[in-house]
C-alpha cells in the first residue's frame, strides 16, 4: 500500500480512538492536556519565527544537500539540489506542533535540551525562545542545511544553541557525553525503526523522572509506528501520549503506566 494511503488509514483510526478531555481520567494527564497540549495562547515569539518561516518559504535558491534520514541508503549519502522553500516546507514542524514544543518547554523549564534534526532550525528557534537560559544542542547531518539554520539563529541572536554537525550514528555518543542529564529531547530525524530505537536507547541513561521526550512523525510510516509502539512499552516510560503527528514520553515514577491517544 502506498504510504500516503496508509497514513490516511492511520489517521482515521486515530480519529476514532483518540479521546477528548472529557474522557481523560488521570488528573495529571488531564492537566497536561488541557493546560499545555491544548494551550492556544499566542506569543510574540511565534510571529517572529513564523515570519522567518514565510521568508524561507519564498526562497527559491538552491542548496546542495546531503540526505541522511529515511531517504538515504546506508552510508551512501545522496546529494541533491533542493530549494530552500522546499526543504522548509517538507522538513519543519508545522506551526501547531512547534507551538506545542514551545509550551512544553516553557512549562517544564528544562536546563538541558537535545534536538536530533535541525533542518532550517524552525523547531530549534521555538525551543530557544521558550528557554533562553537553557543549554541547547541541536544535531544536523547536512552541513549546508545546518549553515542556513545558523543564519536564522544569528538573525534572532539566539546564542544558547550549540549545533553538532554529522550523522547521528557517529556523533550521538560524543554529544551525549557533554550532558550529565537531559531534561527535554526532541527526536525529529532519521525516520526509520532501528535508528529511532537505537537513539532512544542511547539517550535513556541520561533521562530522569522529570524528563520529557517528544518524537515527531510517529505515524509517518509503519517503521516509525513500530518504533513508537516499542518505545512506549519500555519499562522506564510511564506516560505515553499519541497526538498522531507527535508522541510525548514521560518518565515520572509516581504514576502508573498509561498510554493515551489524545485528540490534537
Ligand atoms: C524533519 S527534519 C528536522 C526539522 C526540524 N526539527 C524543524 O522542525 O524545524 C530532519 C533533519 O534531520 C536530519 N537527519 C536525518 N537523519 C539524520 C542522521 N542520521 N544524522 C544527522 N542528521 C539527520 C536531516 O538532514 C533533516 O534536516
Amino acid at each position: 500500500m502506498n504510504r500516503k494511503l496508509w497514513i490516511a488509514g492511520q489517521y482515521l483510526k486515530y480519529r476514532m480512538l483518540s479521546k477528548t478531555k472529557f474522557k481523560v481520567h488521570s488528573p495529571f494527564v488531564y492537566q497536561l492536556y488541557t493546560d499545555i497540549i491544548l494551550n492556544n495562547s499566542r506569543h510574540s515569539d511565534f510571529e517572529k519565527i513564523e515570519e522567518q518561516r514565510s521568508i524561507l518559504l519564498r526562497q527559491r535558491s538552491l542548496l546542495e544537500t546531503t540526505d541522511f534520514g529515511a531517504f538515504s541508503s546506508g552510508n551512501a549519502y545522496k546529494t541533491r539540489f533542493r530549494q530552500v522553500k522546499n526543504i522548509t516546507r517538507h522538513s519543519s514542524l508545522r506551526p501547531k506542533d512547534a507551538r506545542l514544543v514551545y509550551h512544553l518547554v516553557k512549562e517544564a523549564k528544562p536546563e538541558t535540551i537535545l534536538e536530533m534534526g535541525t533542518a532550517m532550525g524552525i523547531s530549534t528557534m521555538y525551543i530557544a525562545m521558550a528557554a533562553p537560559e537553557s543549554k541547547i544542542v541541536t544535531m544536523e547531518g547536512c552541513a549546508v542545511i545546518g549553515e542556513k539554520a545558523r543564519e536564522n539563529f544569528n538573525k534572532f541572536k539566539l546564542d544558547n544553541i550549540d549545533m553538532v554537525l554529522g550523522n547521528f550514528n557517529n556523533s550521538l555518543t560524543k554529544t551525549l557525553s557533554k550532558f550529565d542529564r537531559l531534561d527535554f529531547v526532541l527526536i525529529d530525524g532519521n525516520h526509520r525503526k532501528k535508528p529511532t530505537l537505537d537513539y532512544f536507547m542511547s539517550i535513556l541513561p541520561k533521562l530522569h523522572a522529570g524528563s520529557i521526550v517528544l518524537i515527531d512523525d510517529i505515524h509517518w510510516s509503519k517503521e516509525m509506528l513500530q518504533a513508537w509502539n516499542t518505545i512506549r512499552q519500555h519499562p522506564d516510560v510511564t506516560v505515553s501520549i499519541d497526538l498522531f503527528k507527535a508522541g510525548i514520553l514521560l518518565f515520572r515514577k509516581d504514576i502508573a503506566k498509561e498510554n493515551h491517544i489524545l485528540r490534537f
